[in-house]
């Protein structure tokens, strides 16, 4: 085991039926880490993230978190390990309140005072969701549900978050609301896999990043090299 790595995927191989989508993806988050996917539509971002999280299949590859092989595992065997995935599309429980979209986050989370505590801490995060604890989640705006389900990923305390594309379709105004609270994240020492098109905000936050591109890796290195990289900058950045 290697604890440098919180997750390390290597060669992940996996399609939908008999298309093949990743064709030898390897990631690595250390701990603490801002780390960006970035790559054009269909390059199969959103795919390493459900092959991550159990959600497609993997037909060779290895996904090993927190030094424990998870390949394979489903999604409710990893919440209590501490990973919180947070799929593309604001997935609230709309007809359900703020607290109680919270309180569906922590289903797992048995012990009261353990709970109490990450009531305390997302509402001291969120304060626009601690005033709105009682309204109904599916009455929100797109900026706040989004706000609500990273909320929710955050009630298991979780050791590394996968978020894919939580700026995707919102409003400028709300695209900066959601950078500012992955920032804010960061600064909280989160370790975070984040998926995102607004490649040149997802850069400056990434201590590293990926570019994928047809299921295979394509470039690599930090934020910044990235950000710097006239390939990146002509394909994603719009020199
Ligand atoms: N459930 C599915 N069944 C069949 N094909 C799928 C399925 N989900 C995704 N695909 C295909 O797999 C490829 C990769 O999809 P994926 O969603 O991983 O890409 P992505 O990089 O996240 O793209 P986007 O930026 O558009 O979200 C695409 O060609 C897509 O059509
Ligand atoms: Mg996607």
């Amino acid at each position: 085991m290697n604890d440098e790595h919180l997750l390390n995927c290597t060669e992940l191989h996996a399609g939908y039926g008999r298309v093949p989508v990743l064709r030898g993806v390897s990631i690595v988050v250390r701990p603490g880490q801002f780390v960006s996917l970035i790559g054009p539509n269909g390059a199969g971002k959103s795919t390493v993230l459900k092959a991550i999280t159990g959600f497609a299949r993997l037909s060779s590859g290895t996904v090993t978190f927190n030094g424990q092989a998870i390949r394979g595992m489903r999604a409710d065997r990893l919440v209590p390990l501490g990973l919180a995935y947070i799929p593309q599309g604001r997935i609230v429980f709309g007809q359900m309140s703020v607290h109680d979209n919270l309180e569906m986050g922590a289903f797992t989370v048995r012990d009261e005072s353990t709970r109490a505590k990450a009531f305390a801490r997302v509402y001291d995060l969120f304060p626009r969701l601690a005033e709105r604890r009682t309204q109904l989640a599916g009455t929100m705006s797109g900026g706040e549900q989004q706000m609500v389900a990273i909320a929710r990923g955050l009630m298991i305390q979780p050791r590394l978050m996968l978020l894919d594309e939580p700026s995707l379709g919102l409003a400028p105004r709300f695209v900066q609301v959601v950078f500012e609270t992955l920032a804010m994240l960061k600064c909280e020492g989160l370790s975070m896999l984040v998926v995102e098109q607004n490649a040149a905000q997802a850069l400056a936050l990434a201590d590293h990043a990926y570019l994928l591109e047809l299921g295979r890796n394509r470039l690599e290195g930090t934020g910044t090299e990235l950000l710097a990289n006239p390939d990146t900058r002509r394909l994603y950045l719009g020199d």
